[in-house]
């Protein structure tokens, strides 16, 4: 049977859509069977969707070194399932990582990013995707942080092969077997949602 695959995730301005879509087409097209959701328009995921689930992509939009809510609900969900499904994670920021300062850059964010993430719940994989960058509605320290630290310019950063290529290494993961993230030291801490 073609792995079922849930693809959530959670966007403010659209650009976190566009990966998501690109990352259920390769899905797709490596014979998954793909649920995608998009979680920040009310709905939260499925319990039934996640529970049947062979693997679930999770993915968010980055706002002050953290995920939107709706996507972290999603995390509690799924932590809250035992044991809980393989699981991988991209996050979309402002920087696409292309060259050491912005690997390093990427590398340090998704730590700060998985502080948020629930206890014990630990992606298979977790990657850091360049997004859209308006500097409308982003904070002075934003601003100055992406301009002279990271060398950011606003605009579209998707850098649509690296997408490709981190679907393809999901779709080619032996997704029902089990990995040291899903063992014991993955089963809900008390008071998990
Ligand atoms: C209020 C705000 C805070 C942001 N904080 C971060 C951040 O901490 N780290 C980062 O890499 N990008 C940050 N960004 C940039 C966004 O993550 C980036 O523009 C991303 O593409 C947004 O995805 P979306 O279009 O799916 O909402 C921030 C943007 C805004 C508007």
């Amino acid at each position: 049977m073609a792995p079922r695959i849930v693809l959530l995730h959670a966007t403010a301005d659209g650009s976190t859509t566009g990966i998501a879509d690109r990352i259920g087409e390769v899905l797709e097209r490596a014979g998954c069977t793909v649920h995608g959701r998009r979680l920040d328009e009310g709905a939260p995921a499925d319990p039934v969707e996640l529970a049947h689930a062979d693997a679930v992509v999770v993915g968010s939009a980055v706002h002050d070194m953290a995920w939107l809510p709706p996507a972290l609900a999603a995390l509690r969900d799924l932590a809250a399932l035992d044991p809980p499904p393989p699981l991988w994670c991209f996050s979309v920021g402002g920087v696409q990582p292309h060259g050491p300062l912005t690997r390093a850059l990427a590398a340090q964010e998704v730590r700060r990013v998985e502080r948020g993430f629930p206890a014990g719940l630990r992606p298979r994989d977790h990657r850091l995707f360049g997004g859209i960058v308006r500097f409308a509605g982003l904070p002075l320290w934003g601003r100055l942080f992406y301009r002279f630290v990271a060398g950011g310019r606003p605009g579209d950063h998707r850098d649509w092969a690296a997408v490709e290529a981190w679907a393809g290494t999901v779709a080619t993961a032996p997704a029902a077997s089990p990995s040291p993230g899903d063992g014991p030291a993955a089963r809900p801490r008390p008071g998990a949602r």
